[in-house]
């Protein structure tokens, strides 16, 4: 079995595409973005988290410089996601007051002054893990309840991570779409607040701001990196996450950077979308058990889909073993490289640079995206080990081995 499938996205760099997809990233600037990174920047305990340079790995697979921003390390939840639901609720608190989230700091938002204007709300949401964690957290901080539903085959233990913040939680029996519609009806009937990390028509606003709460961690990039990356491998779910980074880099650099995007091959509506070549995007269905619990999504953020398929090069969809690997990688360095603990979607993309790297099925694609001596390719190590259990089975007892 082929461990990677790969489309060349060059049919949609279309002028059409850029002047559409160009009205979106003003939801992205740098003045947009200071105002995000200023509002979490009021949290007492906020982090900058680290950004490793592993130069020994990149010597071995040919290029000049493998770069990994390390999310493992955000606000001690160990993903990146909590930065979305903390600044979408921030906002959505900040706008039931009537007043400009740029004047308010993470301690007003949680005063009695605010409980009393606002009653107690009840956020409600979708997750395999880490957006709901991060949800339940941003609403226990603020002094509000959360509900968080998962789709079937999630981890008990992510489940109890989410509880451990106060919220009620529950794994329900159907995959993540479905268990999207199901919040969102729940929401209508109850009077609740859907925070939900991909949009769909009449529901735009809180899913903007999420995507946009993400940008204060590439903006942490841009400031801690000396030069522009040439490639940017991005993991994709509902695609929020790659669409905000690449809306962000985009407009911050002037030199062409290649995006690549990386899907699980259970859940990859991306490359499905890109294949199928058609404006629209396509969805995918089914159980999408995979690990890469975090990326298992069959329908794309109808934003990220407008950004993603203009700006992105390539689309890669990839086997659990990939995923294993960059684990493997990252959790055992070469030389004086950083150790980086890697959740199965935090590694995914490092296991298939690897794979195309080094196996010579893939030299067309190597050749393609011109992955060379002069490449600086930069990552984002989305999470660390969300499933202790999982990764111990991957990194220690070598499951999902190539050999
Ligand atoms: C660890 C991790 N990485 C990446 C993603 C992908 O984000 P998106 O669904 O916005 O594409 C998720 C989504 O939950 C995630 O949990």
């Amino acid at each position: 079995m082929c461990k990677l499938m790969w489309v060349n996205n060059e049919q949609y760099q279309l002028q059409k595409n850029v002047e559409q997809a160009g009205s979106f990233l003003s939801h992205f600037t740098l003045d947009q973005v200071h105002r995000v990174t200023k509002f979490h920047h009021t949290y007492e305990k906020f982090n900058i988290t680290p950004l490793r340079s592993l130069k020994a790995f990149a010597s071995l697979v040919g290029v000049e410089n493998v770069i990994v921003k390390d999310e493992s390390f955000r606000f001690d939840l160990n993903a990146f996601k909590v930065l979305g639901g903390v600044y979408a609720i921030g906002r959505y608190v900040a706008d039931q007051l009537g007043r400009d989230i740029d004047e308010l700091s993470f301690e007003q938002l949680k005063s009695e002054e605010v409980k009393e204007q606002l009653g107690d709300l009840i956020f409600i949401s979708t997750t395999d893990g880490n957006h709901g964690r991060g949800v339940a957290w941003a609403a226990r901080e603020l002094g509000f309840q959360a509900r968080i539903y998962m789709p079937a085959g999630s981890a008990e233990e992510r489940l109890q991570n989410i509880e451990n913040e106060g919220a009620y939680a529950e794994i329900t029996t159907m995959n993540y779409d479905d268990t999207v519609r199901y919040t969102s009806q729940l929401a209508k009937e109850n009077g609740w607040i859907i925070v939900q990390d991909t949009m769909w028509e009449g529901y735009e606003e809180i899913p903007l701001w999420i995507m946009q709460g993400y940008t204060t961690l590439v903006k942490e990039i841009v400031e801690q990196l000396d030069e522009a990356p040439t490639h940017v491998f991005l993991q994709a779910g509902v695609g929020s996450f790659a669409g905000a980074v690449v809306a962000f880099l985009q407009q911050y650099y002037e030199q062409e950077i290649t995006f690549v995007l990386v899907e699980p091959y259970v859940a990859n509506c991306y490359y499905e979308s890109f294949k199928a070549g058609t404006e629209q995007f396509v969805t995918v269905g089914g159980e999408m058990q995979t690990i890469m619990a975090g990326l298992a999504c069959g329908e794309p953020n109808p934003l990220a889909w407008e950004l993603l398929k203009t700006y992105t090069k390539v689309s890669i969809c990839c086997d659990e073993e990939v995923a294993a690997t960059g684990m493997r990688i990252l959790g055992h360095p070469l030389a004086t490289d950083q150790r980086i603990i890697a959740g199965e979607s935090g590694a995914a993309p490092v296991g298939c640079f690897y794979e195309l790297m080094t196996n010579r099925q893939y030299t067309e694609l190597k050749d393609t995206l011109q992955l060379d001596e002069n490449s600086r390719v930069l990552f984002i190590n989305t999470e660390g080990d969300t499933d202790v259990e999982n990764y111990r089975n991957i990194v220690w007892h070598g499951k999902y081995a190539t050999i």
